[in-house]
């Protein structure tokens, strides 16, 4: 199966975790896009959404599938987002397209976190995918010198501006042992929004998508 193709099949596998009757929360990326799809021959049964970024929005829009402001709904039962690369804890590195905040936001919100990503992305050591953090642009040295001295090596990802308005830096190098204390320290650097570290709000379930089929771990 080629890559593509295993995005779908778990794509497709996570509307099993779609109650009736809910608002979904819906992440961003290729195999979040997939996800999106199905969900659009589902949609009957749900009210609509919540999304972490303006392209999943567009899309979610283009399917007809409502979608709501995370301020004006009550709960959200369930979260299904792609990762960049996720470990056996089910903690993950996000924000390969670099909505990392809005990602974390709303899965904070929600009671479930279901991660869709297919096999290449199952890792026993997080930091091989460099790790990006959203910045205040005014801060983008200050914070890359504060990076080096975690022992990372920051590039700007250029011509990129998130939906907040701001930067990204992508940190390479780090062999990532204790992701959650990473996480903290990142998030105390000044001029810092968030670091792509899930890993205290870490996924509930990952569907993998493998040769073998789509594996559920928990
Ligand atoms: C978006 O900012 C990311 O966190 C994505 O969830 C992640 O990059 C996975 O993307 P793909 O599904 O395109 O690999």
């Amino acid at each position: 199966m080629t890559q593509n193709e295993l995005k779908e099949a778990v794509g497709r596998a996570a509307i099993a975790y779609v109650p009736d009757d809910c608002i979904v929360g819906v992440g961003t990326g290729s195999t979040a896009n997939y996800f999106i799809d199905a969900l659009a021959e589902i949609k009957g049964r749900i009210q609509g959404a919540v999304s972490s970024s303006e392209a999943s929005i567009a899309r979610l829009k283009k399917h007809n599938i409502p979608v709501f402001d995370l301020n004006a709904i009550d709960r959200l039962p369930v979260y299904v987002d792609g990762a960049d690369e996720i470990n056996h804890q089910l903690q993950m590195i996000k924000g390969g397209g670099a909505a990392l905040t809005r990602e974390k936001i709303v899965s904070a919100v929600a009671e479930q976190f279901v991660c869709i990503a297919d096999a290449s992305k199952y890792v026993g050591v997080l930091g091989n995918f460099p790790l990006p953090v959203e910045v205040i642009p005014m801060a983008r040295s200050y914070v890359a010198r504060e990076l080096v001295k975690l022992g990372g090596h920051p590039a700007y990802r250029e011509g990129v501006v998130t939906d907040n308005g701001n930067v990204i830096l992508d940190v390479h190098g780090l062999r990532i042992a204790e992701p959650a204390k990473l996480e903290a320290e990142i998030n105390q650097i000044v001029g810092v929004v968030t670091n792509g570290l899930f890993a205290r709000r870490r996924a509930d379930v990952l569907l993998l998508g493998t040769e073998d089929g789509v594996k559920t771990y928990k």
